[in-house]
């Protein structure tokens, strides 16, 4: 899996698709966002949710884990690095310490896994969450029934073939990612969909008896 080729044109080719509304799903819950301490953005990509995360909220640290090395770079030239850490890695091979981020955020990202790959990584970021952490998550979302249904399936499919062959990703298929939130006391608490239903935007909160 490497996203260096697509990221020059990943931000043309998203809007020619989807005009702002992939952006619009990442910032949908931004403001409401409650003060973090330390962020960890997964798969951040080129930057643009993070620039808009540090705008929120201007005492934040973040943490911004991609494996694109070309993903960063574009981060960073936005951003800078006054209150964010670049780190270039797989987050499959990445070690976090304990519930050191109350905010985790991961737009677009958990598609990328297989389901048996995403367990794993959710179990990773859940222990690298505090007890009242926050999880934003912004992914693309099959409308249960009807015409939307057969058109995202569609897209869906053209999306997984598209980075298949540009970016090398393993997945086929959307993970049931909510499934694999619930047992480590994450509660979606606010959804916005966009697109029809092909975009969903959520808020999951944790809250853990100790
Ligand atoms: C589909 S892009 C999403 C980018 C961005 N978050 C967005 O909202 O559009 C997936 C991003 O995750 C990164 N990525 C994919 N698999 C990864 C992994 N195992 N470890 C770290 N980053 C990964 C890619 O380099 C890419 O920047």
């Amino acid at each position: 899996m490497n996203f260096d080729r697509v990221a020059p044109h990943y931000r043309r080719l998203e809007t020619l698709a989807f005009g702002q509304q992939l952006q619009a799903a990442r910032c949908a819950f931004v403001r409401q966002t409650p003060r973090a301490r330390r962020a960890l953005l997964a798969g951040e990509g080129d930057g643009r949710f993070l620039e808009e995360l540090l705008r929120a909220q201007p005492e934040l640290q973040v943490e911004c884990l991609d494996a694109s090395a070309r993903m960063l770079a574009l981060a960073h030239a936005r951003v800078g690095d006054a209150r964010v850490q670049f780190l270039q890695a797989d987050l499959r091979a990445a070690a976090f310490p304990a519930k050191r981020y109350d905010l985790i955020v991961t737009h677009f990202f958990l598609d990328c896994f297989e389901e048996d790959e995403l367990r794993r990584v959710v179990e990773k970021l859940s222990a690298a969450a505090t007890d009242d952490a926050t999880w934003l998550i912004a992914d693309f979302h099959r409308p249960p029934r009807g015409w939307r249904r057969c058109w995202a399936r569609f897209l869906i499919s053209l999306m997984y073939l598209f980075f298949r062959f540009v970016a090398g990703i393993e997945a086929r298929r959307l993970p049931d990612y909510a499934s694999l939130l619930r047992p480590h006391a994450f509660a979606l608490t606010n959804e916005i969909a966009l697109a029809d239903g092909l975009i969903l935007s959520q808020f999951w909160r944790r809250s853990k008896k100790l």
